[in-house]
């Protein structure tokens, strides 16, 4: 049984988006509603519509989330929606080259989405750019597992 989720990209070469395009192609084999929308232009009214979300995004600056994520996460920070419906998994891109902000636009986004009451399904997904693994590669495996242990015991979300 299918569910309706959304995965959000913040990206700022491309990698986010190309492995949220391989996530999604997973999570449809396995039955369930995939839209994928990129952050720009992106408002609080998303968490709006229904409850389960993906947050992919890379890192960039000191530990900071990408340009295209910049906007919404402001808007989260200042307009403080309650979350508390929402539940969400993280795929966060990064570097350990970059030692103290390994993935920080993911954390970050994990610690603002925790404040506004969203809850995190499972632990989040970090990929290490340096680790010579190819970040679509890990989070197919790791959105299959996820999938398995939390979406598919659930009843069907409209
Ligand atoms: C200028 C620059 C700054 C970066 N800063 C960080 C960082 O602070 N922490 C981190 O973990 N990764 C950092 N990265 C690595 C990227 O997040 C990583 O390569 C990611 O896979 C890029 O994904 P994207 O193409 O979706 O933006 C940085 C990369 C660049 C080019």
């Amino acid at each position: 049984m299918g569910q309706k989720i959304t995965v959000l990209i913040g990206t700022m070469t491309g990698t986010s988006e190309f492995v949220a395009d391989e996530v999604k192609a997973t999570l449809e084999a396995a039955g369930h509603r995939v839209t994928v929308e990129p952050m720009d232009d992106l408002t609080e009214s998303i968490f709006e519509t229904h409850s389960t979300f993906l947050i992919c995004t890379s890192t960039y600056g000191q530990g900071d989330v990408p340009d295209n994520a910049q906007a919404f996460f402001s808007c989260l920070e200042q307009a403080r929606p309650d979350l508390s419906h929402v539940q969400y998994g993280l795929i966060a891109l990064g570097d350990r080259t970059y030692k103290t902000t390994f993935c920080g636009g993911g954390r970050r986004f994990d610690a603002l989405l925790s404040e506004l009451g969203a809850t995190r399904l499972g632990e989040p997904l970090m990929h290490d750019a340096s680790s010579g693994t190819l970040p679509e590669d890990i989070a197919v495996e790791w959105v299959r597992s996820w999938a398995n242990t939390w979406l598919d015991r659930e009843a069907e979300v409209a």
